[in-house]
C-alpha cells in the first residue's frame, strides 16, 4: 500500500480556533480524520505529523525517505521563507503537494512567494479543509 505522509506547519494546531474567519471552525483532528479516512478510501495509508519547529519538520520530512511515497504539506508560515524546508524537500525527491487553507494570493503581499512552490509537484490553495481533500487526490494521481 502506498504511504503518505501528512505534515502541518507552525501554528496549525490552533486550526478550529485561530482566525476562524480565515481557516473556518474545523479543528485540525477532524481534518486530519478526513483525510486519513479519503487516503483509505483511494488504497492508501496517511500518516500525519505536526510541529511548530522547523528544525523538526525537516527532520520528519528527511525521515520519509524511509517510510513514505507522496506527501501532502502546508508549512504555514514558513511557506514563505524557509529554504531550509525548501532544500529538505528538493533532498528527499519524494512527490510533494503544497497545501493552503486561505487564498494566499489574495492576502498579504508576503503570502504571495512560496519558497517551497518549485520544488513541489503543485500547489492547491483557498479551499478550505476541501484543499487537503484535493491534495489526496493530486497525490493519488502521482503515485497510484
Ligand atoms: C496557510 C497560509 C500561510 O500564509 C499562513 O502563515 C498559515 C496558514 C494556509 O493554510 O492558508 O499559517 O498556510
Amino acid at each position: 500500500m502506498k504511504k503518505v505522509l501528512l505534515i502541518h506547519g507552525p501554528n496549525l494546531n490552533l486550526t478550529g480556533q485561530r482566525e476562524p474567519g480565515i481557516y473556518g471552525s474545523n479543528t485540525l483532528a477532524s481534518i486530519n480524520a478526513e483525510v486519513v479516512q479519503k487516503c483509505e478510501r483511494l488504497g492508501m495509508e496517511c500518516t500525519v505529523f505536526q510541529s511548530n519547529s522547523e528544525g523538526a519538520l525537516i527532520d520528519r520530512i528527511h525521515a520519509a525517505r524511509e517510510d513514505c511515497d507522496a506527501i501532502i504539506m502546508n508549512a504555514g508560515a514558513y511557506t514563505h521563507y524557509s529554504y531550509a524546508i525548501r532544500d529538505a524537500i528538493a533532498a528527499v525527491r519524494l512527490p510533494c503537494v503544497e497545501v493552503h487553507m486561505s487564498n494566499v494570493h489574495a492576502r498579504e503581499e508576503f503570502r504571495h512567494k512560496s519558497v517551497i512552490g518549485p520544488v513541489c509537484a503543485g500547489v492547491i490553495a483557498g479551499f478550505g479543509k476541501h484543499s487537503y481533500l484535493l491534495a489526496v487526490d493530486a497525490v493519488k494521481s502521482i503515485i497510484g
